[in-house]
């Protein structure tokens, strides 16, 4: 998968980036954007997303991905399907656009180390909450809940690895905090966080696929 793995994409171009989503895709569009973007523009991202896979058929994500003309793949587990089945089938479909890493922005689904082991140490996850915090889903409403019980005054984004099945957890590769405001609604606090999210994402990636060039 890494060039080290015999991939030839590091050596000869972008980091070939394979993205899961279950969702809408704003995240997974500021990726596809900063890629677009100008190598020498600040903002800019050396990655190139070869396809975008979604567990869900109907995500608006498949719809942003086939706009930009990258693959979009809808994928749904069957109902005869185990668990691990399934991430073994996903797996072996994603493998097939050879990333150099795969991203989970917005995938709504745990995986199994028969996914995971097929691409060691090249998987990616965001997060709309803090290391150790909120894992799971409806981080943000119960930040925001903790928030009105006055147990917290802020929450945060955090992108990391994924070595195993743990939820929301691993190695972190940036994270930034997000101020609960004294008149946030859910929604505002929301649409905050979800700015954050497409900046740290894309800055996070562009460290970690700086590092991985300057190693190679
Ligand atoms: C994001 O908040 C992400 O952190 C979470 O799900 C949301 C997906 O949003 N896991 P989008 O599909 O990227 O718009």
């Amino acid at each position: 998968m890494s060039a080290a793995a015999g991939s030839p994409s590091a050596a000869s171009g972008p980091v070939r980036l394979v993205v899961l989503i279950s969702g809408s895709g704003s995240n997974l569009q500021a990726v596809i954007d900063a890629s677009a973007r100008s190598r020498y523009a600040d903002d800019s991202l050396p990655a190139r997303v070869v396809a975008v896979f979604s567990n869900q058929p109907g995500a608006y994500g498949l719809v942003r991905a086939d706009d930009a003309g990258v693959m979009a793949i809808p994928i749904p587990k069957k109902k005869d399907e185990d668990r691990r089945e399934y991430d073994a089938r996903l797996a072996e479909q994603v493998a097939k656009y050879r990333p150099d890493w795969v991203l989970l922005a917005g995938w709504m689904r745990i995986l199994s180390s028969a996914f995971l082991d097929r691409f060691p140490g090249r998987v990616i996850n965001l997060h709309p909450a803090l290391p150790g915090t909120f894992p799971g889903t409806h981080a943000i409403q119960r930040a925001f809940e903790a928030f009105q019980k006055g147990e917290v005054d802020h929450t945060g984004v955090m992108v990391h690895l994924v070595p195993d099945e743990g939820v929301d957890c691993g190695p972190v590769l940036g994270q930034e905090v997000v101020p609960i405001l004294p008149d946030d609604t859910l929604e505002t606090l929301e649409a905050r966080i979800h700015e954050v999210e497409h900046k740290l994402l894309v800055d996070t990636l562009r460290k970690v696929f700086g590092e991985k060039e300057s190693r190679e």
